[in-house]
């Protein structure tokens, strides 16, 4: 059978080539999606065996990119979805939420920490190097 058909009516032209296809990005957001979240989930209760931090912070972005190709699949049914008055106050209570979370309110702030010394100090210890400003 021919991969580039489907017998879907809603997907989308774009998507009926081989190379973007809901055959592999669905399977592929499901799969980024248990591997972030499992391993998310265990680093919040502060379980840090075998690689699970490594993993999350490396693999978590196979999440982003899985939801941005999933965003691109379904862009018709979630624009829609997104203009009714429920989509609308959740994307107003989410972007709320992330400017709320970008407020200099939390620890960062009182260790004197800025947005370039947050990043420096992220490169440092990829590279094994204490980091700066938190020499003991
Ligand atoms: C399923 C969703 C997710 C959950 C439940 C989750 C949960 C967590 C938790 C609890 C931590 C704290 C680990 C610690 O105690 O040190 C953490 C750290 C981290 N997460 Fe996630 N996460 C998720 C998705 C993501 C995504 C999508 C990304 C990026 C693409 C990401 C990147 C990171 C990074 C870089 C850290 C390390 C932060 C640091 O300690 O400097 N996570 N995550």
């Amino acid at each position: 059978m021919n991969e580039n058909t489907t017998s879907n009516p809603t997907e989308p032209n774009h998507a009926k080539n081989r190379h973007f296809s809901r055959k592999w990005v669905t399977p592929f957001t499901l799969g980024a999606f248990a591997l972030s979240a499992f391993t998310g989930i265990l680093l919040f209760f502060k379980v840090h065996i075998g690689l699970i931090k490594p993993t999350h912070e490396w693999l978590s972005w196979l999440l982003v990119i899985a939801a941005v190709l999933h965003i691109m699949l379904n862009y018709h049914p979630l624009i829609k979805t997104l203009t009714q008055p429920l989509g609308k106050i959740l994307m107003v209570v989410f972007a709320l939420l992330i400017g709320v979370s970008l407020l200099p309110l939390g620890e960062q702030k009182e260790h004197g920490k800025d947005h370039r010394s947050y990043f420096v100090s992220k490169v440092e210890q990829h590279h094994g190097e204490e980091p700066h400003g938190e020499e003991h």
